[in-house]
Parts: structure tokens; sequence; C-alpha cells
């Protein structure tokens, strides 16, 4: 379908995309919809469409990154919008320049979205509430990363066809995961099975309370698994010199995916990472790199899913600021 005929379906009124958590599930089938769209254009001779044309799109990065930071400026340059790229190193905020403070300067250049990635939870939803201008996270903390759980979806649905009774298993440290988070959220919404693996320090029981099944076996779970999304360990986010498990080497015998595991597993099982990959720890190069992986397939559809969250939040925020307008005139008549 074409982005001009996704464009009369789609119901979106949200300026924000701030979690998933707060999304229903046809809000999440919106994005994921609009999204299989504007994947044609990447497929055209001329990528690019004029679709947000003179809007600026700001990536206000306190935090590294290399899929989630390229793919928004390229989305935004598809879309043919202006890119401003602001990355915490080398900025003002070294001389004591506050998040707010920083992103309100921005804004009075005269900008349309920020894409925000930080290490404060919370931190997009802060912002949100001080700006005019439309708010993506890209990432806060361990709360929520929104475009990365729905590009993890759009890939799964692409690769089998559906979501709604799909047995998922997150595996990993999920209690610093913000990747975690945002795919049980929606993967909940959709109907589809999750369970939670990896070590009792790194998989806590609490996250039975939203809806997830936890364990702590690889092996016994891996049988009944359509999906796996094998996750990083968030050293960052964990104390400096400690580790919440006995070694690296115990870690990854027990819960790294390797080619001689995956024997356990159906034949169709898809693996899926989010990147950055710890090649060895969480994931076999073989695994990584063989026919189970759809791990380029997520940068792919990235890019797409990206574009559909600006082209959303930006429609959303226009239509606002237009009733804001429009009661406004009518106030002073
Ligand atoms: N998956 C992900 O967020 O990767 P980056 O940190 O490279 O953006």
């Amino acid at each position: 379908m074409s982005p001009r005929a996704e464009r009369q379906t789609v119901a979106w009124n949200r300026r924000h995309l701030l979690g998933l958590a707060e999304l229903s599930a046809e809000e999440i089938l919106a994005i994921l919809d609009t999204a299989r769209g504007f994947s044609e254009i990447s497929k055209r001779s001329v990528r690019k469409v004029p679709t947000l044309r003179g809007r600026v799109v700001v990536n206000l990065f306190f935090e590294n990154s290399t899929r989630t930071r390229l793919s928004f400026s390229l989305a935004a340059q598809r879309l043919s919008a202006d890119v401003l790229d602001f990355t915490s190193s080398g900025s003002s905020t070294s001389k004591g320049e506050t998040l707010i403070d920083t992103a309100r300067n921005i804004e009075a250049m005269g900008v349309d979205v920020f894409v925000v990635r930080h290490s404060a939870p919370g931190a997009a939803d802060v912002l949100s509430r001080h700006l005019d201008a439309a708010v993506v996270n890209a990432g806060d903390g361990a709360h929520e990363h929104p475009t990365q759980a729905l590009l993890d979806l759009y890939t799964i649905r692409e690769r089998l066809g559906r979501l709604k009774g799909l047995h998922v298993a997150i595996v990993g440290d999920i209690a610093h995961s913000r990747v975690a988070r945002s795919n049980l959220y929606a993967l909940l919404k959709l109907g589809a099975r999750v369970t939670l693996v990896g070590p009792p320090t790194l998989v806590p029981g609490r996250f039975r309370e939203l809806g997830a099944e936890v364990s702590h076996d690889l092996d016994a779970i891996l049988p009944d698994v359509d999906v796996v999304n094998m996750l990083r360990i968030q050293r960052e986010r964990q104390g400096k010199n400690s580790l919440s498990f006995p070694s690296i080497e115990e870690y990854s015998r027990r819960y790294g995916l390797t080619q001689r595991r995956l024997k356990r597993a159906k034949p169709d099982l898809v693996v899926m990472h989010p990147g950055p990959l710890n090649r060895g720890v969480e994931i076999s190069p073989e695994v990584a790199d063989g026919k189970h992986s759809v791990i380029l397939d997520q940068v792919s559809a990235g890019l797409a899913v990206r574009m559909a969250v600006l082209f959303l939040v930006v429609g959303a925020n226009e239509r606002e600021q237009q009733e804001r307008a429009a009661l406004l005139r009518e106030a002073a008549q």
C-alpha cells in the first residue's frame, strides 16, 4: 500500500511517541501499517518523498547510538525534512546547561520534532511537557525504547505473517533493558505470549505482574518458542566493576545462543537481536550470521518504522496547532 493510501486510513492523534505502555493495540498497528507503506520508498530508484519538506527534525542524543540515530536521520531525510544532529559530547551541556534549556534553545531555531535519547528514565516525557514540538523517545534509561520494539514487531510480522498466538522469548539482561519492556508491552497487546529468560538477578519475578512468563532455563524454553530476542548485558547500567552473575563465561554457557543450543529449537525459529552484539557472549557469530537470524532485517525495518513515526507525530502536531489556532480565533470574535 502506498503511504498516500495509508494516510487516509490511519487513526493517530498523539503529538508524541514516549512509550508503548500507553498505546492501544490499534495505535501500534497503525504505526506498523504506515511503516509498511513507507518501506516501499526504499525500493525506488529515487528514495525520497516530499512529505516533511520544510520540517526540521533534531536528534538530541545524550547516550551513544549507531542504529537509532542514523536511521532516524535517514528516515527524516527520506521524508525531505532538514535534520540537526546534537550529541552531548562537544555541546554546552559541559558548561552546565540543563536538558530543558538545551532543548528549548534548539526549539527556538524552529524545530518540529525532537528525537531524544537519554540515560534518565522519563527524559523524553519531561521534554514533551516543556516543548511545543513533537517528542519521540529514542531510549530513556531502562524505561522504554518504543521504536526498537516497533521495528522488532514489524520484522516478526514480515517473517511469520502474524503476532497473535506467537510465543516470543526475550533472553538476557531484562532488568536493565528498555528494549525488553517496550517489546513486552507491545507483544502482549497484540496477542503474543512472552517469556523472559535469564538469571534470577537479571529477570526478577516481578515481571510476571506485567503479564510475562519468567524462566531461568533457556534450554527448557527453546523448543517451544517461535521467536527468540537475544539481549546484550547492559554493563553501563550495572554498578561499575560488578556483575549480577558469577562471570561472563558462566552467563554465556547458560544463556548464550549457539548452534548446539539451536538444535533444540523449532526449524523455523526467528533469531533477533537489537544490537549492538557482543559476539560470543549472548550470541555466537555462527548464529548471528546464520539462517535463523533476522538481525539486519531489523535494522532495515527501523528505517520504515521511523519514517512512519515521524510522519504520524508531525501530522498530529499540525492538527493540534490548527485546532488551537481556530479556538483562539473563535475566542477573539
Ligand atoms: N538497538 C539500538 O538502540 O542500537 P543503538 O544503540 O546503536 O542505537
